[in-house]
């Protein structure tokens, strides 16, 4: 049996079986199967390409069996909302989807549908990089007018990282304070803590069992790549992150209603809960979710990862001071500029690698100023450290504009949004 297996090992990976070394040059992907270094890795904990680019997400789009979002998908949300799409739609920072053309269909014929989204709270500080999915959700509540809720897992942490489920909850909390100062509206978003709401719901637990039921150990294995030493928790955890997408999971919001349709905008690393999701909807009598996906907000080193909270110098913290700011952007941000000023100016510099230039894409709103770097830096005019001057006068004031709304933010307003309540519509 052994002479077998090492012969299956042989065919599988090219190379002859050592013991207790892996195979060199492969590396497991989130579907069992293996696959050349140079392919990009994505899972909900990992985030990792060879290419300075960053992900290739054409690729991804197609591994992951999603959308592209297209200017005619665009098109149409533009005709639907009456108003300029948001500039993360307008310069393909949300790229992919699943089911939208459904979302729009029920809007268009006045059916009503709702958001989720979420936050693993492992620390205090969150980074820019979180505020992606928060931005554009906001944007996405005010211009269909629909219920938001937003799960804290911070049963997740609790499970995953070395922390008190005491800890996760006050993480979960401030947390929240920095989602709101990103400007909910208090009658229109539940923000709920799992250790807090799961308890109390009549809905919630009743869909974690069912989607529990309905997918088995091999799957979850197969999607997030757990193995036999895993802790249970873990393993039934994606049950929990699935639940939200049913309404029946919030009858105070919905009255009851179990087939209001769920919308989630996040980044594409959160996929593959929600494949696992939309494959047990149909077995458990609801709907799929549909899906909004975004790029990575890019690591200050480079595309080749995305920003991490545990690691401080590839981030920039939503509590980072002006100067803090400064100091990251000038030392540890990435530069495709050329090695000497005559060679900068001879060559110009690359915009595609360029990590002050990608940050500015997803802040910069002015689509005209953005052009016109692009076109200084690429023809050499623009030096990296006039490039960065730009990005460090765009975000210091956008960071000091949200740690001023942040500030305003009490425990008790935090409490009314945790609240379990029935939100400013009928259903
Ligand atoms: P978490 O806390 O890792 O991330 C929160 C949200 O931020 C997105 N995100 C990023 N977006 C752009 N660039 C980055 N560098 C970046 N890093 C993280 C994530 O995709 C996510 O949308 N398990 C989840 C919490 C969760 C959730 C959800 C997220 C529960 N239910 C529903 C989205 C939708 C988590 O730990 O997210």
């Amino acid at each position: 049996m052994l002479l077998s297996l090492k012969l299956s090992y042989k065919s599988a990976t090219g190379q002859d079986y050592q013991a207790g070394l892996p195979p060199r040059d492969l590396v497991l992907i989130n579907n069992g199967t293996t696959k050349e270094e140079d392919e990009d890795f994505v899972d909900p904990w990992t985030v990792q390409t060879s290419n300075a680019k960053g992900v290739d997400y054409d690729k991804l789009i197609v591994r992951f069996g999603s959308s592209k979002i297209d200017t005619d998908l665009i098109n149409r949300i533009e005709r639907a909302i009456g108003q300029k799409p948001h500039r993360f739609l307008r310069r393909g920072i949300f790229f992919s989807h699943r089911d939208m053309d459904q979302i729009l269909d029920a809007y268009e014929n006045k059916k009503s549908f709702y958001l989720y989204t979420g936050r693993g709270p492992s620390s205090q500080a969150m980074h820019v990089g979180h505020l992606i999915p928060f931005v554009f959700t906001k944007w996405l509540q005010e211009v269909f007018d629909v219920p938001l809720v937003i799960q804290l897992t911070d049963d997740e942490k609790y499970l995953w990282k070395d922390m008190t489920t005491e800890k996760a909850y006050e993480y979960a909390k401030e947390n929240a304070k920095d989602i709101i100062a990103c400007g909910f509206d208090i009658n229109k978003t539940f923000i709920f803590s799992d250790l807090d709401y799961l308890g109390t719901s009549t809905g919630f637990y009743k869909n974690v069992v069912k989607v529990q039921k309905h997918v088995t150990f091999n799957q979850v294995k197969g999607i997030f790549g757990f193995t036999d030493s895993d802790c249970i928790g873990k393993i039934s955890f994606p049950a929990i992150q699935a639940a939200p997408s049913f309404s029946s999971s919030f009858p105070q919001i919905f009255d009851g209603k179990e087939n209001i349709q769920c919308l989630i905008p996040c980044a594409i690393d959160q996929d593959p809960y929600f494949r696992m999701t939309r494959d047990v909807a149909p077995r458990i009598g609801q709907p799929k979710p549909a899906l909004l996906h975004s790029v990575f907000f890019p690591a200050l080193q480079g595309a080749q990862t995305k920003m991490s909270a545990s690691d401080p110098n590839s981030s920039i913290f939503l509590t980072d001071t002006p100067k803090q700011i400064k100091t990251k952007i000038n030392k540890h941000a990435f530069s495709g500029g050329r090695d000497t000023i005559e060679e900068h100016r001879k060559y110009g510099g690359n915009c595609d690698v360029d990590v002050s230039f990608m940050y500015l894409t997803f802040f910069l709103e002015d689509d005209d100023r953005l052009e016109q770097l692009k076109q200084a830096y690429t023809s050499g005019e623009l030096l990296t450290g006039e490039l960065k001057k730009v990005l460090i006068e765009t975000l210091q004031p956008l960071i000091a504009a949200h740690q001023e709304r942040r500030k305003q933010i009490t425990d008790e307003m935090v409490k009314q949004f945790m609240t379990p309540r029935k939100l400013d519509f009928e259903f």
